[in-house]
């Protein structure tokens, strides 16, 4: 899997293996097993998914270097509006059996973002985090937390995908400096991007399939899909993007196909 540099010099692949709804126990385990069978290196899971156990016992059942994988996970809204950023990080290393993580994510902009960031800063320091990040953060709050940060988030993990690309948040993430990693990456569950037309014809003249024209669209945009998968066929069939290239043309075909269609929740008015 090829890697690209964080802002920080940490190298990241460039496609990470998402587990969301995966289930604790033989589900997720399988698919982390399926997923490092096929290359991946990158598992980016949360404490809310409720599979670190499962992520951290496939690692361990890998037989792969801790060094060679790389591993994400997320602090929670309620850990944050608590103020428990500290012991959450601790209960996620300690379920991801582990002594450090590559990646840790506030998760969403709640109130109280400002302060857990000094914690991520504080552990990032004390090398318990290679590098430390935000998801669903607008342009707005990435300015807010510039102004409180000594650090400036090596990452902002957002949803995109050809009905809603954010192009625009990407753009001004990718001239800060910031990273973007893409979740819902194919369109998430219960909708048919995947069956759309235009890509489908995309993908006929390189032999490829509408999910492996939507990752290579995301590489070429400089984002790191997330695809997660629990089926062994698809899991393996979401890294095979590597042997084919888009034309400029086709890249703005699927840029045309955004209809500014969420598939989440809107960060600036969320409930949770
Ligand atoms: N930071 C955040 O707030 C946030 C929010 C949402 C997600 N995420 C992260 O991003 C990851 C990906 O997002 P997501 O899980 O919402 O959506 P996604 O990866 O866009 O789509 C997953 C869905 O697509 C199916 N699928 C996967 N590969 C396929 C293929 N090649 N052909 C046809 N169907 C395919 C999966 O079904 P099968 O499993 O049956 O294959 C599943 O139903 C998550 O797992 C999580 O790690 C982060």
């Amino acid at each position: 899997m090829d890697k690209i540099k964080l802002s920080n010099e940490v190298n990241i692949p460039v496609i990470g293996f998402g587990v969301f709804k995966a289930e604790l126990g033989e589900q997720t385990e399988n698919a982390v097993k399926w997923a490092f069978e096929s290359g991946y290196r990158h598992i980016d899971t949360a404490k809310i998914y409720g599979n670190e156990q499962s992520v951290g016992n496939a690692i361990l059942n890998s037989g792969l270097s801790r060094k060679d994988i790389f591993l994400t996970t997320k602090l929670w809204n309620d850990d944050i509006r608590a103020g428990n950023v500290r012991e959450a990080f601790y209960e996620s290393l300690e379920k991801l059996q582990t002594d450090y993580v590559d990646l840790y994510l506030i998760h969403w902009p709640v109130n109280g973002y400002a302060e857990a960031w000094k914690v991520l800063e504080e552990l990032y320091f004390e090398k318990k985090i290679k590098a430390i990040g935000v998801s669903n953060f607008h342009k707005n709050h990435l300015e807010d937390l510039d102004k409180v940060a000594t650090i400036k988030p090596m990452i902002n993990q957002i949803e995109s995908h050809p009905m809603f690309n954010n192009q625009e948040l990407i753009d001004y993430c990718q001239s800060q400096k910031i990273t973007v990693q893409a979740w819902s990456p194919l369109g998430g569950n219960g909708t048919n991007i995947i069956s759309n037309e235009c890509l489908n014809e995309i993908g006929k003249k390189y032999n490829k399939s509408a999910a492996q024209v939507i990752i290579r669209w995301h590489l070429q945009r400089n984002v790191i899909p997330l695809p997660k998968s629990v089926n062994k066929e698809r899991i393996k069939s979401n890294t095979e993007v590597f042997d084919f290239n888009l034309t400029y043309e086709d890249m703005m075909k699927i840029n045309e196909l955004n209809q500014f269609k969420r598939v989440g929740p809107d960060p600036d008015c969320f409930k949770f």
